[in-house]
């Protein structure tokens, strides 16, 4: 699985291993989402397009590179969000598309229910952003609605995957490169990753 890019970087295991914890409080689980969040975009970016300028500087003028790729930045509702503030913080001139899938808990399948993307979505590089990577049907659907929107150029940022989920997407989507901070061991019969560390979305808004 060519796509599956695994980050990893002592300061991400050590958060991760807080993330995990059960006992951190709902507080500091989102501080350290968005601390993970920030080092993984570094990361998952390093591949841009760069435009050559020129600026003044106070003492000369210069050639300089800027940002040659429109981003957009899709938070999957709700566990992104926790993830969204400090990937935005990183590329503040990117636009937002919000996708909304629901985890049918009698199904453990993920509907879609609410998309809102900006009007040039087709001309921008996506970086779907979602803390969960579990069976891969939501990666698989989100892509699939943004392909239909035109969007070429798609990323995946997932803080932890399972391996079920991974493989599947893969099979579907070879070309959509997926960075993960953690390839745990299985999902259980709930479709939760294990180990993991519960419902994202709960431990972010503490529901
Ligand atoms: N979504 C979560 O929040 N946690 C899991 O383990 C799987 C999906």
């Amino acid at each position: 699985m060519q796509n599956i890019k695994l980050i990893s970087h002592p300061l991400i295991e050590h958060k991760l291993a807080i993330l995990r914890d059960v006992k951190t409080e709902p507080f500091q689980f989102r501080m350290v989402v968005d601390e993970i969040s920030h080092l993984m975009i570094f990361e998952a970016t390093r591949d841009l397009s760069l435009r050559e300028v020129e600026v003044q500087t106070p003492v000369a003028k210069t050639k300089a590179k800027k940002l040659a790729t429109k981003i957009m930045i899709c938070p999957i509702l709700r566990a992104a969000l926790g993830m969204l503030d400090s990937v935005f913080t990183i590329i503040p001139d990117a636009s937002v598309g919000f996708l909304g899938f629901q985890r049918n808990e009698a199904t453990a399948q993920a509907e879609f229910f609410y998309a809102k993307l900006p009007p040039d979505a087709s001309a921008r590089t996506a970086i779907i952003i979602d803390p969960m990577f579990a069976t891969g049907g939501t990666a698989i659907d989100a892509v699939k609605f943004l392909r239909e929107k035109g969007v070429k150029n798609i990323k995946f940022i997932s803080i932890i995957a399972a391996p079920e989920g991974l493989k599947r997407f893969s099979e579907i989507y070879p070309d959509v490169e997926v960075y993960t901070a953690a390839i745990d061991e299985k999902l259980n019969e709930k479709n939760y990753i294990v180990p993991g560390l519960g419902d994202a979305g709960d431990r972010v808004f503490n529901t």
